[in-house]
């Protein structure tokens, strides 16, 4: 299982995102863009003019996280800037199979993402449509929250159901990650760990992603 540090975007600095865009080219596995609508989640982040600035500079492959509402009618413009990973979230669509579809027939990798109030088993149905796992280990919304501890629980048995169905996609985990938890998040299979504060607050960044990625454990 190889770790991937994908550092939300939301937490850098938006007067040099340049600068934090090269850093996180050369250090990071993935870039986390944090998109938000005001109505899905009651905050409002960034949208197209921001988002394709960082694709047209970002080396590394961009996974957008949608907490909007009909992520269907914006997933084509998200792929064409040029998004390789793109997740919805499943409590905010009816059926989240089409939009899969659709994600997959632009040519992206397809998540689904639960919120920390939305059981796992809503995702089951769904596991062999999708090419990740996006589980919320914060209520979807902000950055700089605490980290929620039955998230262990949840990737736990997402985990045990994917092998029941024969299923290998990697789980990704958002909210409130950094070094204190890392090392058990890895160890209860999450492969992709997304950090916005831990990453861009701390006073060496590629330091950070980089012992994220191989924590003590
Ligand atoms: C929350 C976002 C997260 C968040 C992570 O709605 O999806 O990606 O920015 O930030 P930290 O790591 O600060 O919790
Ligand atoms: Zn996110």
């Amino acid at each position: 299982m190889s770790i991937k540090i994908a550092p939300s975007v939301l937490s850098a600095d938006f007067l040099h995102l340049e600068k934090d865009i090269k850093m996180l080219n050369e250090n990071a596995d993935l870039i986390h863009l944090d998109v938000m609508d005001g109505t899905f989640v009651p905050n409002i982040s960034f949208g197209f003019p921001v988002a394709e600035a960082i694709l047209k500079i970002s080396t590394i492959p961009v996974d957008a996280h949608l907490m909007i509402v009909h992520p269907e009618k914006y997933v084509e413009r998200f792929a064409k800037a040029g998004c390789e990973m793109i997740s919805f979230h499943l409590e905010a669509v009816d059926d989240p199979s089409p939009i899969l579809a659709q994600i997959h027939k632009c040519g992206c990798k397809a998540g689904l993402v639960v919120n920390p109030d939305i059981p796992v088993e809503g995702l089951f149905p769904h596991l062999k449509e999708c090419d990740f796992i996006l589980i919320m280990s914060v209520f979807a919304g902000f950055g700089g929250q605490k980290f929620i501890e039955t998230t262990y629980g949840k990737i736990a048995a997402l985990k045990a159901e994917m092998k029941r169905q024969g299923v290998e996609i990697p789980i990704e985990v958002d909210g409130g990650v950094g070094e204190s938890n890392a090392a058990k998040l890895i160890g209860t299979g999450a492969e992709i760990l997304v950090a916005g504060s831990a990453v861009f607050k701390a006073q060496n960044p590629a330091l950070m992603i980089s012992s994220l990625r191989n924590p003590e454990r």
